[in-house]
């Protein structure tokens, strides 16, 4: 890592823990979500949304970086009141992965929180639940009165196996990773294109497991590349090879991470929506960079000496243009990276900070600052 990077990352991380230090004293009961006119909104009562793990994601990593008791004590409430999505059950869908696993699972591999341990396995068993025996994938939404969703599995499914294979080191019962590796296969086959880019949407028989479709779902159209899809599988696939050193997914990392690159230096590393979509209108979306920027240097770690650097700054330079261009260090306002997107179309949900923007970006400068720990 260079010197340039590492002063590059402390700098950044006294900003992050500036901000923090007010945001989190505004926010000690509610889960955000966005932030609107500066302030935090609240999904507690949008209980089973998929991004409600990541503001108590957020906080252990701050807690882990400072030892600081607010974030620990605020991240246990957020985690506590996600015990509703349990009891509600019916809206929970293949992210449970990510509304646990740095909840209640970062709780219990910082802190030995038993009760901590019991909610990431009840999560575990949840998403392994999901998996179609005969199809090999894991069903990702289940929308109500949406029969049509039955057979379709997702890139963004590759981050929640981190869930599963955590829960087969924790029990010893290899079920968990069995089916995270028929997962991560049967993505391999059908959602990686040959030029290292990702389909988001795979639709499948749910009786056979025969593909029948795929579609552009939050891209801009089908056989478009979506960018947080293609960060979700550089991310994803490089967490299966973590687990299980198998090198197909590591190769399948790489060439999602070098077709990323390819695309994001095209526009001075500030990451569009979707890499193949018109030229107007310009529609960015900063948490495809955070998550790719954290899942760079994830690969940077699990690749030969002579690679390493390569994926390391391509890390630094989109986290370094994110900052200039993205990030919002007043103390009086709720959320620090901007112009995060939730889907190509549509203009609400455009241009806007999304908490899993800040996570993985603040994941990411960690990272960077050399603060390493297996998350997912
Ligand atoms: N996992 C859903 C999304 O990335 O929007």
């Amino acid at each position: 890592m260079s010197d340039e990077l590492k002063g590059f990352a402390e700098q950044t991380f006294e900003k992050i823990q500036q901000k923090m230090s007010a945001v989190v004293l505004r926010n000690t009961e509610n889960i955000p979500y966005t932030s609107i006119d500066g302030r935090f909104n609240d999904y507690r009562d949008n209980i089973c949304k998929w991004t409600n793990g990541f503001w108590a994601g957020l906080l252990w990593l701050m807690y882990r970086e400072t030892g600081e008791s607010i974030y620990r004590g605020t991240a246990e409430r957020a985690e506590q009141t996600l015990d509703h999505a349990f009891r509600e059950f019916d809206g929970l869908h293949h992210d449970v992965g990510f509304m646990w696993h740095i909840s209640a699972g970062l709780d219990y591999r910082l802190t030995g929180n038993p009760q901590s341990r019991v909610r990431a396995l009840i999560a575990a068993n949840l998403l392994a639940g999901r998996f179609n025996v005969e199809g090999n994938y894991i069903r990702a939404w289940n929308e109500r009165n949406n029969e049509q969703n039955i057979g379709w599995a997702i890139i963004d499914s590759m981050m929640n196996l981190a869930l599963l294979y955590w829960a087969s080191e924790e029990t010893g019962d290899p079920r968990f990773s069995y089916i995270a590796v028929r997962h991560a296969n049967k993505t391999m086959k059908h959602h990686l294109r040959g030029d290292g880019s990702c389909r988001h949407i795979v639709v499948y028989d749910p009786k056979t497991g025969e593909e029948l479709d795929n579609l552009g779902g939050q891209g801009y159209e089908k056989g478009s590349s979506w960018s947080r899809g293609q960060a979700w599988g550089l991310y994803g696939f490089t967490i299966s090879y973590e687990h299980t050193k198998d090198m197909r997914y590591l190769d399948a990392a790489r060439k999602i991470a070098n077709y990323f690159i390819c695309c994001v230096r095209c526009t001075d590393w500030l990451p569009l929506c979707d890499f193949r979509s018109p030229k107007e209108p310009v529609i960015y979306d900063s948490t495809a960079g955070a998550i790719a920027a954290s899942g760079l240097l994830e690969l940077s770690r699990n690749v030969p000496e002579t690679e390493r650097e390569m994926y390391e700054s391509a890390a630094g330079e989109i986290l370094k243009a994110m900052e200039k261009h993205f990030c919002d260090w007043d103390m009086e306002r709720d959320g620090i990276l901007q112009m995060g997107t939730e889907r190509y179309h549509g203009e609400a949900g455009r241009h806007i900070p999304i908490i899993y923007g800040d996570y993985y970006f603040i994941e990411a400068i960690t990272k960077l600052k050399g603060n390493i720990m297996q998350i997912w």
